[in-house]
């Protein structure tokens, strides 16, 4: 069987250092690995107006955002297709009848989108097209037959519902699709990473974000504004390493190679995290050490948005035929999931015959 990537972001604002390390820099590296037959990044415009009907020109602006942040962190449109999900019509068609196999509690079940109608205060009134964006999602993920989805750990009850309605639909019409695979994030730190200000996630809303595309400056300010542990006041004092954001964002980001060229007074992570524990080192030149590392990241990825900047024209073009490409795909499944369900009444010619014949009779 092919090996298929499908993934994506709901274009709801500029990227930041969450979606980096959670996700955009490991879908890098498996396009590059060369172990992937095709790949597919769609930007989900049609599930952030889910939440944001009211806002469709904050969805619409942040469409390039997104395609930028993608082409500065090296995803190559020759090798990912990437694309705009509003744009495949072919998506809702598979979704409504997605929707007969899934039940109302078993969407009121789904973690995530339970504690998204709390943050949003939609108890009283949730939207359909929200409560049901999980339904979309397994779409999303089917109408491409991706075999894996690369994705932050509070996608895994999409990744399970869709997995669902694969099993229902193949054990009701006939084999037909493929159940995918969760591919989460390695390394631990990088599973959620913090906000600047210590709390559970980089959301904009909460203003805890350090950007892809913030200036060195920008960095620098958040870095060194940064929540560490509020029991380390005096260089001398001992300090905690866990829940301390600096060290969970070393944990995320440092190489060993980086203590060689900007800290060469410590061997590695272990030795840092050792001397914070015992007291004697301050917060500021963690915070120092950090920053160092941050800007050496997001350098290149900077150079690389300026360039695609100069073309703009260029990356819609992009985004047209990727769309385009995929577009191709989402209709080839789609004719497969009618055939299973036997509604491709005007091509079944097995129907129509057994039809005339029961009418002759
Ligand atoms: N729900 C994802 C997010 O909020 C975006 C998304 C939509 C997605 N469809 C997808 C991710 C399909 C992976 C696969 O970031």
């Amino acid at each position: 069987m092919k090996k298929i990537i499908l993934t994506g972001d709901r274009p709801t604002g500029r990227l930041h250092l969450g979606h980096y390390v959670g996700s955009l820099k490991r879908r890098v590296e498996l396009q590059n690995s060369g172990e992937f037959d095709r790949i597919f990044i769609m930007i989900a415009d049609a599930q952030a107006l889910t939440d944001n009907a009211d806002n469709p020109g904050k969805i619409r602006d942040n469409i390039i955002e997104v395609a930028l942040d993608y082409l500065s962190c090296g995803l190559d449109p020759s090798r990912s297709t990437i694309f705009i999900q509003s744009q495949i019509a072919e998506l809702c068609e598979l979704t409504f009848y997605y929707m007969n196999l899934v039940t109302v509690s078993r969407l009121q079940r789904n973690p995530t989108v339970k504690s998204e109608i709390q943050m949003r205060n939609f108890e009283t009134s949730i939207p359909v097209g929200f409560f049901t964006y999980p339904i979309s999602q397994a779409s999303d993920i089917t109408a491409f037959k991706a075999t894996t989805v690369p994705v932050g750990e509070d996608q895994e009850p999409m990744i399970e519902q869709t997995r669902e309605i694969v099993r229902k639909f193949n054990s009701v019409y006939g084999e037909t699709l493929v159940e995918p695979e969760i591919l989460l994030p390695d390394n631990s730190a990088c599973l959620r990473l913090p906000g600047t200000d210590g709390k559970a996630k980089m959301s904009k809303s909460l203003g805890n974000c350090i950007y892809l595309s913030d200036t060195p400056e920008d960095v620098r300010k958040k870095v060194m504004g940064m929540f560490t542990d509020p029991g380390h006041i005096k260089v001398e004092d001992p300090g905690q390493v866990e829940g301390n954001t600096v060290f969970t964002y070393l944990d995320a980001f440092s190489r060993p190679e980086h203590f060689t060229e900007f800290l060469p007074d410590y061997a590695g992570l272990d030795e840092l995290k050792e001397h914070y524990r015992r007291g004697g080192l301050g917060d500021v030149k963690v915070k120092k050490f950090l920053n160092a590392i941050l800007q050496a990241e997001l350098e290149p990825v900077r150079q690389r948005r300026k360039e695609f900047e100069k073309d703009i024209p260029g990356v819609y073009e992009m985004l047209r035929k990727g769309t385009e490409t995929a577009r191709t795909v989402a209709a080839q499944t789609l004719a497969e999931v009618r055939s299973a369900m036997r509604i491709n009444y005007f091509d079944d010619e097995e129907l129509i015959r057994s039809q005339a014949e029961k009418f002759s009779r």
